[in-house]
């Protein structure tokens, strides 16, 4: 559908424009403090199939002017930093810049979600530039630290992939885990803490959980320094 290939390709242009400008500030910081704020930048567009997943859940027809009008997430940027106060930093830098228009902001760090899920989303307004025309686009962003993602990553194949990654008795055990000594033990001490201590205790994590991963058939792959500090593969069919 020649229509809806060329939204696609709008927003994967604002995406673009996004990174760039998140890029030109990692940049500057680099220069300025002789050392990065953003860890690593993920992006994604929302798949078709998803899309109308999304449309349709709400009681929209799925035509490509509801997409534009209905939905938010249809470009992705995901910001890993170091350091809280980076996401704080960046945030503020990119809204100030006068072509980025704030559309809508939820701030989980400062509220975290009733499941322990923090991160700042924001849902931004970019124009970019045809041949013939101007558009504005909208990309949802999220800032979060390492911390903060990797917990997410874990929650969030908890919640999707439970069945062929953990069982339930692995799953009570991991919020256990998190909530210990009353703080998100793995993702969230890290914050005031540093990131030293972070590594420290994913090291463990991983080894009092491997046994449990092997013993159910599945791999655990860790990532040191990578965007995701453990991401797990099923053990059949996914190809190492
Ligand atoms: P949807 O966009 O329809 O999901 O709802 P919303 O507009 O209320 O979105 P919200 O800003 O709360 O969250 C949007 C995105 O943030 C999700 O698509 C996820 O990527 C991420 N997210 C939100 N809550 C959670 C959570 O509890 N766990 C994890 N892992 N990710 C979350
Ligand atoms: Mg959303």
């Amino acid at each position: 559908f020649h229509s809806f290939s060329k939204l696609m390709a709008y927003y994967r242009c604002a995406m673009m424009e996004i990174e760039t400008k998140l890029n030109v500030l990692n940049q500057e910081f680099s220069l300025r403090y002789d050392r990065n704020p953003i860890s690593s930048i993920k992006s994604r567009m929302k798949t078709p199939a998803s899309i109308r997943e999304k449309l349709t859940r709400r009681g929209i027809d799925v035509t490509v002017e509801n997409i534009e009008a209905c939905l938010n997430d249809v470009a992705g940027v995901r910001v890993i930093c170091a350091f809280p106060e980076d996401v704080r930093t960046l945030t503020k830098a990119l809204l100030k810049q006068d072509d980025v228009e704030l559309i809508e902001k939820k701030d989980y760090i400062l509220n975290p979600k009733p499941n322990g899920y923090r991160s700042l989303h924001l849902i931004v307004a970019v124009p970019i530039y045809l041949a013939h025309e101007k558009r504005k686009m909208r990309v949802e962003i999220q800032l979060r630290t390492i911390a903060m993602d990797f917990w997410a990553s874990l929650e969030h194949q908890m919640r999707y992939k439970k069945n062929t990654l953990f069982t339930p008795d692995m799953e009570k055990e991991l919020f256990a885990w998190r909530s210990a000594d009353g703080s998100e033990i793995l993702a969230f001490r890290a914050d005031a803490d540093g990131v030293g201590k972070y590594n420290h205790q994913t090291e463990d994590f991983i080894r009092m959980n491997r046994e449990r991963l092997d013993s159910c058939d599945h791999d655990l792959m860790v990532v040191y320094g990578g965007e995701k500090m453990v991401q797990a593969r099923e053990g059949e069919g996914s190809g190492k």
